[in-house]
């Protein structure tokens, strides 16, 4: 068989550990001919690939980023897309694609499979860990672990100057990233998209914890965090050609807004993209590894429509459908965990 690779969306550590995995795995074990495309969905559009060979694929398994490229391409953005994409594969001679990504990438991974019949495999990946039908995806170790060495700094220097640190970490919808290292950083607030906060039980919080003597605090907000209607005026952000907003900026509005209710002298940092560069954690290229072996393993078998996905601590096929067509966010039960630290 010929398959093809993409990597979509927006990168994450462990892409490069998939990628080797599936051309190992699928070159030794099955004999296949792996071709990897450029650029996620822009390579199919406009048959940009080249050979994945055992050669290009090596050293490859500690560095972050994807050495195929990544882009936020929309093959349906344009009514001829799915055609062209079809149609470029037919003509390079791909028996299979496996398109690893997020709920974009594979969103329109499903797309292609159910209305025009395209040989897909997905393979979950992101660091917002916003995937369903998997319970966890690879790049959100890594991206947690970066978010709370920033923490662990941030703790030392806010301690030093008696001051709020506000944190904004990445998560779109979910506040995975947010929850996470919030709790392994000993955040004081966690405000998560899935909960509009109330900047008043915000500032409440902070006043208790230095009336019981602890003159700093760590707020750490998730991106898409959001307040309660009319508590906070929010500005507009523009978007991207999936529709989704480009976010940041709530850290910017609640750090000052807290320094001018409560009066403690407050700082912003925003850790943004350097959440998601860098080598990964040995946790995600094992993940990644062993989604990447399975997928070449279920395109071998010609398991259409399927993605392999982490369920407790085995991987099975999901039915790619199910990982897109509803967002697993942080539920409120995890969120009341992180709760009792607040103040
Ligand atoms: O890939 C997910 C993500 O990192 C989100 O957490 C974030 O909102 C978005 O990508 C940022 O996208 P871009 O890299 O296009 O700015």
């Amino acid at each position: 068989m010929r398959i093809g690779v993409l990597t979509g969306g927006g990168d994450c550590p462990g892409l490069n550990a998939a990628i080797r995995a599936i051309v190992r795995r699928g070159i030794d074990e099955h004999g296949h001919e792996l071709v990897g495309f450029r650029d996620g969905w822009r390579g199919p559009l406009e048959s940009d690939c080249a050979a994945l060979t055992l050669e290009s694929i090596r050293g490859i398994l500690p560095r972050g980023g994807t050495i195929l490229g990544t882009s936020r391409t929309n093959p349906f953005k344009d009514e001829e897309g799915p055609r062209r994409v079809l149609g470029n594969l037919d003509r390079l001679g791909i028996d299979g694609l496996i398109a690893i990504g997020g709920e974009d990438t594979l969103g329109a991974a499903n797309r292609l499979h159910l209305d025009h019949g395209a040989p897909v495999i997905g393979v979950p990946k992101t660091i917002d860990n916003d995937l369903g039908a998997t319970d966890l995806t690879f790049g959100f170790d890594t991206a947690v672990q970066v978010a709370t060495d920033a923490i662990d700094r941030l703790h030392t220097t806010a301690e030093s100057h008696n001051r709020i640190l506000v944190v904004e970490v990445m998560g779109r919808h979910a506040g995975w990233i947010a929850l996470h290292s919030g709790m392994a950083g000993g955040a004081d607030v966690i405000l998560v998209p899935e909960r509009p906060f109330d900047v008043e039980e915000v500032c409440r919080l902070l006043q208790r914890r230095h009336a019981r003597g602890r003159f700093f605090s760590i707020v750490v907000v998730a991106e898409g965090a959001s307040p309660q209607t009319g508590t906070l005026e929010t500005l507009a952000a523009d978007q991207d050609e999936f529709g989704h907003q480009r976010l940041g900026g709530i850290g910017q509005l609640l750090g000052p807004e807290i320094e001018r209710r409560t009066g403690f002298e407050t700082r912003v940092t925003v850790l943004g993209h350097v959440q998601r560069g860098g080598t990964p954690t040995a946790f995600d290229r094992v993940l990644a590894t062993r989604l990447g072996v399975a997928a070449v393993d279920a395109a071998d078998q010609g398991r259409w429509g399927t993605m392999p996905a982490l369920k407790g601590s085995r991987v099975e096929l999901a039915r790619l459908g199910d990982a897109v067509s509803e967002l697993r966010t942080v539920p409120p039960e995890d969120y009341a965990v992180g709760e009792t630290f607040f103040g």
